[in-house]
């Protein structure tokens, strides 16, 4: 029988042991207690026992230790090897892969989306789900793109969140406080001309506000960088009349870059 199951359904199972009422695992093989002698029962129980075997995180503080990870990181390949080692986040432990960024770090304009999906997930590479296909032809509306030839007209994306939440729910705030550092140093490194913020989370990290319908369109200054939040792809995939002002803000996008430095 294949046992290999992944964390999130692990996790799920052994919720449902201690909602009725285990307290502690003691053999590694079920054990039928009815059939056995006492004293096999007993002696086996003994020399099996272990402690608990739920292994609780070590009281750290796992944004100061991503505050320190990012810190260290001197370019891409640096903090991309940092988050491969941050081990606090229990998103790692469900993700198939760490979507990391895609695009030119060269370009003019930086791009942060949410959280990986199903796709990217599979892929190791943000955006490359209808979303992404969806935002690809957003840029190339206005003439940019993620593998465009040159870099005035590239862009590189990138997500608050580099690894999938399970059933893609949305980001726990001490998830994105722990991988908030990590995204700063992004940014600093890349040093965009432009931020473009996808969505609420993204705004989240970025503006420590939400609020898209009311944020969208309009200018902010934040990680060293002109900021422009902007509806998220999935969701004008939902509500298709909100292009009208996705494309408003392209347009704003287009003429930001002719004007900034
Ligand atoms: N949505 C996001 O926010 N990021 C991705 O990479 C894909 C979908």
């Amino acid at each position: 029988m294949d046992l290999a199951i992944d964390h999130h359904t692990a996790r799920v199972l052994l919720e449902w042991q201690v909602e009725l009422g285990a307290t502690e695992a003691v053999l590694d093989a079920p054990l039928n207690r009815y059939e056995a002698p006492e004293k096999q029962v007993q002696d086996k129980a003994l020399s099996k026992a272990q402690p608990a075997t739920l292994v609780l995180a070590p009281e750290v503080d796992a944004v100061q230790v991503a505050r320190q990870a990012a810190r260290g990181a001197k370019d891409l390949v640096g903090l991309r090897a940092a988050l491969e080692t941050f081990d606090y986040c229990e998103l790692k432990l469900g993700a198939k892969k760490l979507v990391f960024g895609d695009g030119n770090p060269e370009g003019r304009v930086m791009i942060i989306g949410e959280a990986p999906g199903r796709d990217e997930d599979s892929q190791g590479r943000p955006f490359v789900g209808r979303a992404g296909q969806l935002l690809d032809r957003m840029l190339g509306s206005i003439n940019m793109g993620r593998s465009t030839q040159l870099s005035k007209d590239s862009v590189y994306i990138t997500n608050v969140l580099p690894w999938r939440p399970p059933q893609n729910r949305d980001p726990k705030p001490e998830e994105i406080a722990m991988l908030t550092p990590f995204l700063e140093r992004h940014v600093e490194i890349v040093a965009p001309d432009v931020l473009v913020l996808m969505g609420n989370i993204s705004c989240q990290a970025v503006l420590g506000r939400r609020g898209i319908s009311r944020l969208r369109g309009h200018w902010f200054e934040a990680l060293g960088s002109p900021v422009l939040p902007m509806f998220h792809p999935a969701f004008l995939l939902r509500r298709p009349a909100a292009k009208r002002e996705a494309w408003a803000d392209l347009l704003s996008l287009k003429a930001k870059l002719e004007t900034a430095v």
